[in-house]
């Protein structure tokens, strides 16, 4: 059977009988199944060996239904959302009884966005149901931003791949919520900080949280390869069991074929499409440890330096 292909109606076939499907979004691919279908969310939950306590995001073909699976809207969600739908923004707000506790680990707010991808709006367009969809990789590792991202490894366990291409943007969504009343960065993406403080004014971020500011989803590590991670430049006397990732230029210490390179013009947007897709490469070279650089902290750049932070981060923490 053909698991990868770009047909619509099959993926929409595949959804409506309660199957799960990943699909393109211009942040990262998504593991989606029907939203309103605890039985169907719950599969995902199994092929990501992802804990039950990392709420999912809800993905909607246009603001115009957001009414449907959040009880209010309040004033800066109605602005973001007009400004950046679709797009890669995601907000956090009280959840309709429609959307099983599962979805939102049991939480009374669901995180809701529009992808900003055609074959993805044409499928949810056609669907009577909204889609919960984490990024389509195995709990804690690197998220995927091709099909064959998603196919190297959950190959055996999704019913079918919907293929839009490589992720333009290649970091997720940013998360915004409320906090003791005030809208809160609950994770840095591809929406830059710069780009909603026009509308939010000054902004509450809680460094690295990827979601909640309590407990669940503040996991140190993830993002993250096998390989151990070091956010340093590569020593003067590495061996060639050694890898780097540079922001826009390699290292004279190491091969060549030991080095990626996010950006050789230095450009963030650049830099944020390859970041995942390079610590894949990276992972699977025949190294034992790889360096990486961090980028200019503006822009896109504090979302990828989260990703690197985060992909370096000591592995017990994951389990704290
Ligand atoms: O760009 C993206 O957001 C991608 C694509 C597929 O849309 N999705 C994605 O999903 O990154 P995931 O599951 O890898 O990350 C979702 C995160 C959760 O880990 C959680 O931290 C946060 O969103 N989240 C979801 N619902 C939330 C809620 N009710 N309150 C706080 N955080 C929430
Ligand atoms: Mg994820």
């Amino acid at each position: 059977m053909n698991i990868i292909g770009t047909d619509v109606q099959k993926a929409a076939a595949i959804l409506r009988s309660g199957g799960i499907v990943a699909i393109p979004t211009e942040t990262v691919y998504g593991l989606a199944a029907n939203a309103f279908d605890a039985a169907a969310v719950a599969r995902i939950f199994e092929v990501k060996n992802r804990p039950t306590f990392d709420p999912l995001i809800v993905h909607i073909a246009s603001a115009d239904t957001l009414a449907s699976v959040v009880r209010s809207v309040p004033d800066w969600a109605q602005v973001l959302s007009e400004h950046f739908w679709p797009g890669p923004l995601t907000v956090v707000l009280p959840k309709r009884q429609i959307i099983p506790d599962i979805v939102t680990a049991g939480l009374d707010t669901v995180g809701v966005r529009v992808p900003n991808h055609a074959l993805t709006l044409e499928l949810l367009e056609q669907l009577p149901f909204p889609l919960a969809a984490p990024s389509a990789n195995p709990f804690g590792y690197i998220s995927p931003t091709s099909a064959q991202h998603v196919a190297d490894q959950l190959a055996d366990t999704v019913d079918y791949i919907l293929d839009g291409g490589e992720c333009r943007v290649g970091v997720e969504s940013t998360i915004v919520g409320e906090l003791e009343g005030r809208s809160s960065v609950f994770r840095l993406g591809g929406v830059a900080l710069e780009q909603l403080e026009p509308y939010l004014g000054t902004l509450d971020v809680r460094p690295g949280s990827d979601s909640l500011p309590v407990g669940p989803g503040m996991l140190a590590s993830h993002y993250a390869p096998h390989k151990s991670v070091v956010i340093a430049a590569p020593p003067t006397n590495c061996d060639s069991r050694t890898g780097y990732l540079g922001f826009s230029a390699t290292s004279p210490y190491l091969p060549p074929e030991n080095q990626r390179i996010l950006s050789e013009k230095a450009d963030l947007r650049e830099a944020a499409r390859a970041v995942f897709a390079a610590l894949r490469e990276l992972d699977q070279l025949d190294v034992d440890v790889i360096y990486a650089e961090l980028v200019p902290e503006r822009g896109l750049g504090r979302a990828i330096n989260d990703r690197l932070r985060r992909a370096s981060a000591d592995r017990v923490a994951e389990s704290s």
